[in-house]
């Protein structure tokens, strides 16, 4: 059931309710208790630590509301994703899956070979959803906390999980079909089959859901901090870098002409062109080369451009233009 309405933080969480029961299984996810009276989300999120926009975005993807994918992804709090995915796969692993595995039990005759095989089928589905999950919580929610301790791991990244994150409903919809089209029929068992039946595609819609979450709200979130965590280390690295050459290397004994060729150098020269530039040899050139670098311990163009710029050897703005 979708209302197409988009919630805000002062709208009544019992109204919220009562237009979308299925609101209730992610109030559990977010830790959030019934009992809430008349208050509204922002009151009952911020009671419970939970991030109201983080709540909002997942209320209203899942119920049809206004979403923007782009806008809200730096907006995210992953931490609160973070806990509600957790705890999702918990519901889901410890309380739904054995929950209907029960009641298609209870809903088959029993020694009887057909509903043996059902039995076998639904095992199937639910191991299948158990490994989905465990990756998740072995390999991406750990990234992700050390995303959130600003300490990235190495060799792993969001692409890497978004390009293998797959549906994994298809074996349930097979037992579904099973159900439906070429089960017996069974007089007695009948009620209690419907009602598996409706659990089951109650289960599959919430899975739907919760891996719809994941690639549009997650990954987008996740992709953000990483570029978040990227420019402050680029930040860095160029401070450090910054902070040597104003601290360490300002009386750095530089000749005039070893000056020159730094500036030849960082506006792109080879060395024949600053040789022709500066009419000397270009095994002159060479040498002045080695003295810069030995005086200054600085190997790269990069490195040697953000000397010149500090040192007010050459114009950032001219550099720029040049380019
Ligand atoms: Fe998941
Ligand atoms: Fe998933």
């Amino acid at each position: 059931m979708k209302t197409h309405k988009t919630y805000e933080p002062t709208d009544r969480m019992i109204s919220i309710i009562r237009d979308n029961y299925s609101v209730l299984q992610s109030l559990e996810s977010f830790g959030i208790p019934l009992g809430f009276g008349d208050k509204t989300v922002e009151e009952i999120c911020q009671s419970h630590y939970v991030d109201t926009f983080t709540f909002l975005a997942v209320v209203n993807f899942t119920t049809g509301g206004y979403f923007d994918a782009k806008s809200m992804a730096s907006r995210l709090s992953v931490t609160t994703m973070l806990r509600y995915l957790r705890a999702s796969h918990v519901y889901y692993l410890n309380h739904q899956l054995p929950y209907i595995r029960k009641s298609l039990k209870d809903s088959l005759r029993e020694d009887d070979e057909l509903g043996r095989l059902v039995m076998t089928l639904y095992d199937e589905y639910a191991m299948e959803i158990k490994k989905h999950m465990k990756y998740e919580e072995r390999r991406l929610f750990p990234y992700v906390q050390d995303l959130l301790e600003g300490n990235p791991r190495r060799g792993y990244s969001i692409e890497t999980f978004s390009k293998h994150h797959e549906e994994t409903g298809a074996k349930l919809k097979e037992l579904k079909c099973i159900l439906l089209k070429y089960l017996p029929q069974d007089k007695e068992h009948s009620h209690l089959l419907t009602m598996t039946l409706y659990g089951i595609y109650n289960n599959e819609e919430w899975l739907r859901l919760h891996a719809e979450v994941e690639d549009e709200l997650f990954v987008p979130a996740i992709r953000a901090l990483e570029q978040r965590l990227l420019e402050s280390q680029v930040t860095q690295q160029i401070t450090a870098l910054m902070g040597k050459t104003e601290s360490e290397l300002t009386d750095n004994g530089l000749s005039e002409r070893e000056k020159e060729i730094i500036v030849a150098l960082v506006t792109g020269m080879s060395n024949k062109e600053i040789a022709e530039h500066l009419c000397i040899s270009v095994n002159t050139v060479a040498t002045h080369r080695r003295n810069i670098t030995r005086k200054l311990q600085i190997h790269s163009t990069a490195g040697l451009t953000i000397f010149a710029i500090v040192n007010g050897l050459v114009d950032l703005s001219r550099l720029l233009n040049e380019e």
